[in-house]
């Protein structure tokens, strides 16, 4: 019997929050929480899927596929088996077992890394010839038709292309990829999981994204050899923004403020790969904590993907000693808070914090230690 075992990972983002679709460079990376999965052969014409953390499976015919009404993790499933372009009709037959560490609708891509390591596996199993790229896009498209989320490329290339301690400055309009480290001397980076997930999630996601589309056709109706929100320069900001309701110009303005962040945070991470010392180090770290602090404050009063739960968390956290910024990663609307903090800040110090949290929202946040991983593999 022919197995194959596959781990696809979940990914955080240092910053580049929404610029995926808008244009940007984004700066993700793939973490230490994956899925696993096992593909095997089965005899008859019969597909099972195991999703063992649910205690559910799933069986059908190829011919029962595209009929079959679906929710949940089947909605991925289903998508990317019928996107894949598998060369022979119907496919052999195939035993898919899955678990996964990375908490649900935390933020941290579950369902990218569901969709990448599915599409790996089966490009794999199958030896579909499909490049890591391509599988991106696939698992992309999953989610646009089947799930109905508009998301854009960052997910699925932090999962797919992810390098074990490096982050990926990923050009979103030219696709290109480049990965780099961040040593971070006396620093780290850890995780907030607020618990936390509203269900306006996926529909305010997709009205972002809406809403800057929208901005972007007034953008080039008023200055027609515009190539990108990157090339909006000196007064055509003030000029276009005059041109836009209230509420599109808020969303607007972060983005060109994100973007503008997103290149004073490439900068610091060079300057930080130049320090031979801890102390020189310190100033690089207070300034990249305080572009998290901003990229927080943008997300929150701009482009309005926050909740009262996550400004909580960024308030306090920022708030205590040794912490030199945090923000809301992700989607928005719950899920977790990115924390910077110096090496000895432990989930002791925060401890008052939790509970105070706990109090206030019911539910106790979870701390989570982050490593930089490699992407989509077999193991
Ligand atoms: C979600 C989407 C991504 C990206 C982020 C926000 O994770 O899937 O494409 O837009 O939100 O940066």
């Amino acid at each position: 019997m022919k197995t194959l075992k596959i781990k696809a990972p979940g990914r955080i983002n240092l910053l580049g929050e929404h610029l995926d679709y808008n244009h940007g460079i984004v700066l993700p990376a793939a973490i230490n929480r994956y899925f696993e999965f096992e593909f095997s052969t089965l005899e008859g014409s019969l597909f099972l899927i195991e999703a063992l953390d649910l205690n559910e499976k799933w069986e059908f015919t190829w011919t029962e596929l595209t009929d079959s009404t679906t929710n949940g993790w089947m909605n991925y499933v289903k998508g990317v088996f019928l996107l894949i372009g598998f060369t022979s009709h119907p496919p052999k037959a195939l035993h898919v077992r899955f678990k996964s560490n990375i908490p649900i609708g935390a933020g941290l891509s579950s369902s990218a890394a569901l969709c990448c390591g599915l599409a790996f596996g089966l490009n794999e199993f199958y030896q579909l010839g499909k490049t890591r790229h391509e599988l991106a896009l696939l698992a992309q498209q999953t989610e646009h038709e089947f799930t109905g989320v508009k998301c854009g490329l960052m997910d699925q290339v932090a999962s797919l292309f992810g390098q074990a301690n490096h982050l990926l400055a990923f050009d979103c309009i030219s696709h290109e990829i480049n990965s780099f480290e961040l040593p971070l001397h006396s620093a780290k980076l850890f995780l907030i999981d607020s618990k936390i997930k509203h269900n306006l999630a996926e529909s305010a996601y997709n009205e972002r994204r809406a809403s800057m589309e929208y901005a972007w056709l007034q953008a080039i109706i008023l200055f027609p050899n515009l190539k990108s929100w990157r090339d909006i320069k000196g007064d055509q900001k003030q000029q276009l923004l005059s041109k836009l309701d209230r509420i599109t110009s808020k969303r607007l303005t972060y983005v060109l403020d994100e973007l503008v962040r997103v290149q004073k945070v490439q900068h610091l991470t060079k300057d930080l790969t130049t320090c031979s010392n801890s102390s020189e180090a310190e100033p690089h770290l207070i300034a990249l904590g305080q572009y998290l602090n901003q990229t927080h404050l943008g997300l929150r009063d701009l482009y309005e993907v926050s909740c009262q739960e996550l400004n909580f968390l960024q308030q306090a956290f920022t708030q205590l000693s040794g912490v030199y910024g945090a923000r809301m990663m992700g989607g928005g609307f719950g899920g977790c808070l990115l924390v910077l903090a110096s090496n000895d800040f432990t989930a002791s110090v925060a401890q008052s914090l939790m509970m105070e949290y706990f109090l206030t929202y019911d539910v106790y946040p979870a701390w989570i230690d982050v490593q930089l991983s490699v992407g989509v593999e077999v193991f």
